[in-house]
């Protein structure tokens, strides 16, 4: 199964792809997080810690820099530019490296071909895009299964959500994440553009707030908080019942 998770930015893509991806992995599935994103911060969300987060991206940059060696397949980018979050979960840090050269797969690599091609038996790829509608845009048939918009109560994420439910529908199963919702205001402006397709309803949440003020992942904080409870209930939806151990 192959999830990528679009939005605009700040909406919550990143807590989002953390916490699910935990949460899969808590069920006994293998996943595979890869940060996309050019200003690569999923290692916090998925409780990484902030320093490994940034070693992370420095061994991206000291490639970059002529200091370390290019990793010539997939398997070695997943081992050199990756860590081990808690739960199992793999971090890789799929964003491009500031010098392209085309013969190079680390170089090269475009996040959305990384995720097809690290799809293989019963493992779990979640990919957090970049923000707005660009990658989306160049999603293809079989880049992705599914695709989580993540949108909030706004009427520049939601008009986001909406461009971006549109092009993801053309090659993928689309769910869409109302994140940050407070009331029934919320969730009415939410349903004014979006109409009546199914939301996932994630309610805005001190702990996630938390979270991010310190560092660490949300569900470590608390599991059972309603925001990330609704995040864990999206998880089991995604990738089934919990692997017997
Ligand atoms: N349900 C929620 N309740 C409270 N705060 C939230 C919730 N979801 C996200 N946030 C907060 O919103 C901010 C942005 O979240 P996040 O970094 O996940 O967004 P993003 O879409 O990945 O942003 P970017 O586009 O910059 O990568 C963070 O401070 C996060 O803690
Ligand atoms: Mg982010």
């Amino acid at each position: 199964m192959k999830i990528a998770v679009a939005g605009k930015g700040g909406v919550g893509k990143t807590t989002v792809s953390g916490t699910v991806a935990r949460a899969i992995a808590r069920n006994g599935h293998t996943v595979l997080a890869l940060d996309a994103d050019l200003n690569p911060m999923l290692g916090v969300s998925l409780g990484v810690g902030a320093d490994e987060t940034e070693s992370l991206i420095a061994a991206r940059q000291a490639v970059a820099a002529g200091e370390e060696e290019h990793a010539p397949t997939v398997e070695e980018i997943v081992q050199r530019f990756g860590a081990d979050a808690p739960d199992g979960v793999r971090l890789i840090v799929a964003s491009r490296l500031e010098i392209i050269d085309p013969g190079c797969m680390c170089c090269g690599v475009n996040p959305l071909k990384l995720v097809r091609e690290l799809e293989h038996g019963d493992r779990t790829v979640i990919c957090d895009l970049e923000a707005g509608l660009g990658t989306v845009e160049g999603l293809k048939a079989g880049d992705a299964d599914v695709v989580l918009v993540v949108t909030n109560p706004t009427a520049k994420s939601l008009d986001v959500a909406r461009r971006a439910i549109e092009l993801a529908s053309a090659v993928a199963e689309v769910i869409v994440l109302a994140n940050r919702v407070k009331d029934d205001s919320d969730l009415e402006l939410m349903r004014d553009v979006l109409g009546d397709r199914e939301l996932v309803v994630v309610p805005e949440d001190a702990v996630i707030a938390e979270a991010d003020r310190e560092g660490t992942a949300a569900i470590d904080l608390d599991a059972g908080a309603p925001g990330v409870a609704a995040l864990v209930r999206l998880a089991e939806r995604l990738a089934g019942a919990p692997v017997a151990a």
